[in-house]
């Protein structure tokens, strides 16, 4: 304690040695490495990911914590995508997006179970995500029409279930 005391200058002012100018530099710095990084990791994932704007990693969406979670994640995986079944064409891109489409409808359609309301609202997601799968193989496969088709399907379960439950 003493010894404390006494490096500290008769005027109350503490000496800051030359080498640690760089130590109050350091929290600046941190700083910014910081918002270079916070930065970096919200423009990357648009860069790389399908160009539907998407939510939650597909790893996650078997984890989502409400029905109203669910279902908001369907709406922009799915509803910007419903003209495309009566499209006269897809592209390689609709095709590549709407194999991701339904990768993550097969995994929504699936946690729906969790929030069951009885063996028919089952059904229908199950249905769902029957369609789902048929939409991700077909759009791999590059099969334009059984793609336009298993859309169109997925677009009839969200209603035919929408009717009955909602
Ligand atoms: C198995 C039944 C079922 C299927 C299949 C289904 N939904 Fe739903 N959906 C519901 C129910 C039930 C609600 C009402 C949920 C609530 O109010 O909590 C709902 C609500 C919604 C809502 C409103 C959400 C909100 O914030 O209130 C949207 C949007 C939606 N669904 C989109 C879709 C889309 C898109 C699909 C197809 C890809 C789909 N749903 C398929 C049962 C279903």
């Amino acid at each position: 304690m003493a010894a404390h005391v006494r490096s500290v200058p008769r005027d109350g002012a503490f000496v800051v040695p030359r080498g640690a100018v760089t130590g109050s530099n350091a929290p600046r710095l941190f700083a910014l490495i910081l918002t270079c990084s916070a930065v970096l990791g919200a423009v990357l994932p648009c860069a790389c990911a399908p160009t539907h704007a998407a939510k939650t990693p597909l790893g996650d969406l078997a984890n989502l914590g409400s029905l109203n979670a669910v279902m908001e994640e369907q709406e922009h995986t799915a509803e910007p995508h419903f003209a495309k079944a009566s499209a006269d064409t897809l592209t390689e891109d609709d095709l590549v997006t709407l194999a991701d489409v339904g990768d993550r409808l097969v995994a929504t359609s699936a946690r729906t179970k969790a929030f069951s309301k009885d063996p028919e609202f089952d059904a229908l997601a199950d249905q769902l995500g029957g369609h789902a799968k048929a939409l991700a193989d077909a759009a791999r496969a590059k099969d334009v029409a059984a793609a336009k088709k298993a859309l169109g399907d997925v677009h009839a379960t969200c209603d035919a279930c929408h009717s009955k439950f909602h």
